[in-house]
């Protein structure tokens, strides 16, 4: 069967992580995608253009909004355009997929909330249906566009929190390219969240499409609770002999690693909604450093 006998989903986004992943990863599934990137639709533009661009996929079975601004320190110093991007185009893109019945899978983010935990008891993960209270520009952004998704009865929102592979710019990626050039690594150990790899999301984004819920989904791997220095500890230690030098991480306090966006202290994702309702487990997220390292080498074979 040729791929394009398949329901076509439309991917916004091309070249980001996530959108990459859905493309490699419709190849286990039936649809085909299409991705389209900002030089054929521009979120940043008005709505008319990006109306203009999403009109020749009216057919499409499916949509999903993996495109975002996701620089969240460079959101403090451009938040019209973060919240164009993340908050108004979403309503645009909803808009379209009202006029058409088409069902919407949008993206979001643990940093719509305030980092104090359920209930703000500082240790219990947060479900979808907890009230949000975002701490910075992109956060606020990213609210904006759940909301004007959720106001159309066919959308459904996809929260994701510390998104991970071997192919894109991320914590992961970042930390293995440090410790490349340094002997011992200083990493925020009081900001607790919970990582998801971008193959798990992207396989969640299929499932809603193939069984679509008007619902706000907390994907998260599961597994225990993190810091980034647990995070990076993992990494270091999954590594593969002798690709990576002995590296040294220091726990140090989110106040002594200065950024320009205030990030949430906890912000831990309950995902068991989505496990139920799509009658699935999540994988523990150190399996999916495994992959990740395979996912790296590919790319930078040693
Ligand atoms: N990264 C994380 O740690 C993280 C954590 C939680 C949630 N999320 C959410 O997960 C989703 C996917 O994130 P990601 O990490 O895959 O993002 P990413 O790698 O930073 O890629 C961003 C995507 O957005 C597109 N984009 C940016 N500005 C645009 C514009 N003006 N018009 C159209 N497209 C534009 C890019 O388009 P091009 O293809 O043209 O470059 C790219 O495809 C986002 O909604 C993000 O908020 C990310």
């Amino acid at each position: 069967m040729s791929p394009t006998a398949h329901p076509t989903i439309l991917v916004i986004g091309k070249s980001g992580q996530l959108a990459r992943v859905l493309q490699a990863e419709s190849a286990f599934w039936p649809y085909h995608v299409t991705c389209i990137g900002r030089d054929i639709c521009d979120l940043s533009g008005p709505n008319a253009a990006i109306l203009e661009a999403l009109a020749p996929y009216k057919t499409a079975c499916a949509v999903i909004n993996a495109a975002a601004y996701t620089q969240v320190d460079k959101a403090e110093d451009e938040p019209d355009l973060a919240m164009q991007i993340n908050g108004h185009a979403p309503g645009v893109i909803a808009g379209f997929c009202q006029r058409l019945n088409i069902p919407l899978i949008h993206i979001s983010t643990d940093y719509v909330f305030n980092g104090r935990g359920r209930n703000g008891s500082g240790r219990t993960a947060y479900r979808p249906s907890d009230p949000t209270a975002p701490m910075n520009a992109y956060g606020l952004s990213k609210r904006a566009g759940e909301k004007a998704v959720m106001a159309y009865a066919g959308g459904a929102v996809l929260r994701a929190s510390w998104l991970f592979d071997g192919y894109g710019d991320n914590f992961f990626t970042k930390m293995i390219e440090l410790a490349k050039t340094r002997s011992e690594l200083s990493i925020v150990s009081d900001q607790i969240g919970r990582p998801v790899d971008t193959t798990s999301l992207a396989k969640a984004c299929f499932s809603v499409v193939s069984n679509h819920s008007h619902s706000i989904y907390h994907i998260a791997c599961n597994g225990a609770e993190t810091s980034w220095a647990g995070f990076a500890k993992a990494i270091f230690r999954a590594a593969p002999p002798a690709v990576l030098p002995d590296i040294a991480v220091t726990n140090i306090a989110a106040k002594d690693y200065k950024t320009k966006a205030v990030r949430p202290a906890y912000s831990v994702l309950d995902n068991r909604k989505f496990q139920q309702d799509y009658q699935t487990r999540l994988p523990d997220w150190r399996d999916m450093i495994d992959l990740a390292w395979q996912q790296y080498l590919t790319v930078h074979p040693s």
